[in-house]
């Protein structure tokens, strides 16, 4: 009788969580929050701060419209990585002032936030389009608020280092920018008509700001925080240093992987070397992950090839790089986050979430898992 009601309350828990035994991950599939709801918080970021672990992402409406902004910046917490509670928006997009940056309809991709413990302010980063103008703007968000789940205030948006060269420029940026790139924005990888090292788009954009899509924070052991985006049409990655209060790009930056249309990335320090894991560039398409190590976050950067192994690791498993999280308490314990985008239903985008592993030489090797959970970092 006692093993009976045993089974009836097991499979009542796997109902009532939609198929997921809550202790587990299970990527791909349906994630329901504290209130039985598929967690909303896509291309997201998480944040550690007193005890919890705090999501930040997109929220997404149902259908195509969903991959615009309609609602904002979506929060959930959670003490152990799979019970989530909604904390609900917070960051809301601007309802009622159409020529507000952050109005509804914008696109606001990839939000994380970071925590200066100078200024006691918790900082979200977003890459922003202005609405009704496609991709073009390409420019980063900056929201601040005193309390972790907000509501955070939109303070401003720009295109990155407007006035600064990078410390790696090259001659051909400093040349006059010719007619092939001048005032023509192209939206992505194949748009230009040349190497972005033969094609002076630094140049263009050096007054106005560097472009900026696709975009993360990471900060160092140091305090210091570093902004790294897709810029120059994609094609190229800048790894920027922020202001002390993380506000604002200091403008000292570098280029790195010009010409590899670099989305998606994500950095985390593993054993002394920074890794990086982004993807290719094919708009909602999945595509193969990349990873690059170095010895300093401004390089010299070394591509490592695919850390994906296994049956679809050409196509990330289905999804694309937005996080690399530390496990707390745990060493050299990270999880890779990443997005299984669903463009025509934005809303039923699923969340792709795998223990990052090492080979014999510290290098990240990504495997596919049906289900694991954090007991996997106790094995090691
Ligand atoms: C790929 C990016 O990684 C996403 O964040 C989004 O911008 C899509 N492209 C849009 O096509």
């Amino acid at each position: 009788m006692k093993q009976f009601f045993l089974i009836i309350t097991a499979l009542a828990l796997v109902m009532i969580s939609g198929g997921r035994v809550s202790k587990d991950i299970i990527p791909g599939a349906i994630w329901p929050d504290n209130k039985g709801v598929h967690i909303n918080a896509h291309g997201g970021g998480i944040l550690f701060h007193k005890g919890k672990y705090y999501w930040f992402g997109e929220h997404k409406v149902e259908g195509e419209k969903g991959n615009q902004a309609w609602v904002g910046v979506h929060c959930y917490s959670s003490k152990n990585l799979t019970n989530w509670k909604d904390e609900g928006i917070a960051l809301e997009v601007i309802t009622g002032d159409p020529g507000h940056a952050i109005t509804e309809g914008c696109i606001l991709e990839r939000p994380k936030v970071i925590y200066n413990r100078k200024t006691k302010k918790f900082v979200m980063w977003f890459h922003l389009e202005l609405k009704d103008r496609g991709y073009d703007a390409a420019r980063s968000g900056v929201a601040t608020s005193d309390r972790i789940t907000g509501p955070y205030t939109f303070m401003k948006s720009f295109r990155p280092n407007a006035g600064h060269w990078p410390l790696n420029v090259k001659d051909i940026h400093q040349q006059p920018v010719g007619d092939q790139v001048k005032d023509k924005y192209c939206g992505g990888k194949g748009c230009l008509p040349g190497h972005p090292d033969t094609v002076n788009l630094l140049g263009r954009d050096f007054q106005g700001g560097q472009m900026a899509r696709d975009q993360n924070l990471f900060v160092d052991d140091d305090g210091k925080a570093y902004h790294i985006y897709s810029s120059e049409e994609n094609s190229t990655l800048h790894i920027s240093l922020l202001t002390e209060d993380y506000l604002s790009e200091s403008g000292k930056y570098i280029r790195v992987f010009p010409g590899r249309y670099m989305e998606a990335p994500a950095i985390f320090k593993y054993q002394g070397n920074y890794f990086l894991i982004a993807s290719d560039c094919t708009g909602w398409d999945p595509n193969a992950a990349r990873l690059a190590r170095a010895p300093d976050i401004f390089g010299p950067w070394e591509e490592l090839g695919n850390p994906c192994i296994g049956t679809d690791a050409e196509l990330t498993f289905h999804s694309q790089s937005t996080f690399v999280l530390p496990v707390q308490g745990k060493k050299d314990a990270f999880i890779f986050l990443a997005d299984r985008w669903n463009p025509k239903n934005a809303i039923d985008g699923r969340y792709v979430w795998l223990p990052v592993q090492f080979d014999e030489n510290g290098i990240p090797l990504l495997k596919w898992m049906d289900r694991w959970n954090l007991n996997f970092f106790s094995k090691k």
